[in-house]
């Protein structure tokens, strides 16, 4: 069985979290595509030699969750080398056997527009700024800045810019709770399921 979540949103709009329970309750594996250009932009020297060099311990570092990383990531994700060097594993990953949700910014437009499901998951800047806030803690003004240049680049950018496909169902998190985004999310995805069963 062959089934794609194709799951993008901005940063901190609770993707990776929805993606993971997502995953979990369907029994397909998870893919959170962030980790691949957070893992090039650490990594330093030529990011698109990073980029085809990538291993898979690469992906493991302790050091990718920082804003730091955040934002080498999204500077990196703007090089089209890095991109194009990504894609293939990317997209075996989402067409393997037993179902896989991917998670991150071109997902459903580029990596798998064939996705059976497609979920684009936002908040408003202000929510997910202090959602990342409350993890990172320190000045609430700067990880909103940090949020806004981040949203800026990912969504400016020529090469695979964020963006809804245009198939996808839209989840705005603003005002839910996680259980609220997941409970939405699975029931977008199984009805989903259910008309590609009945094929
Ligand atoms: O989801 P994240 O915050 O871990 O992503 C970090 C950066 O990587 C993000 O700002 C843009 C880039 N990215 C991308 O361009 N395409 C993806 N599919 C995933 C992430």
């Amino acid at each position: 069985m062959i089934f794609t979540v194709a799951i993008d949103g901005p940063a901190a709009a609770g993707k990776g979290t929805i993606s993971r329970a997502v995953a979990a309750r369907f029994g397909f594996a998870h893919l959170d595509t962030g980790l691949l250009y957070r893992a090039v932009g650490v990594l330093g020297g030529d990011p698109a030699q990073a980029a085809r060099c990538l291993r898979p311990e690469d992906l493991t570092r302790a050091d990718l969750r920082s804003l730091e990383a955040g934002q080498a990531a999204s500077r990196v994700a703007a090089i089209p080398e890095v991109r194009a060097a990504l894609v293939d594993f990317q997209r075996r990953f989402a067409r393997r056997q037993g179902g896989a949700v991917l998670d991150g910014r071109d997902i459903g437009t580029v990596i798998c527009p064939e996705a059976e499901a497609k979920l684009y998951v936002t908040a408003s800047p202000q929510v997910r700024a202090h959602r990342r806030w409350c993890e990172v803690g320190g000045d609430e003004a700067v990880v909103l800045a940090e949020v806004q240049e981040r949203d800026a680049r990912d969504m400016g950018r020529a090469d695979a810019p964020l963006r809804p496909a245009q198939d996808a169902v839209i989840l705005d998190t603003s005002a839910m709770t996680i259980d609220e985004a997941v409970d939405r999310a699975v029931a977008v995805i199984a009805a989903r399921r259910g008309e590609h069963r009945r094929g």
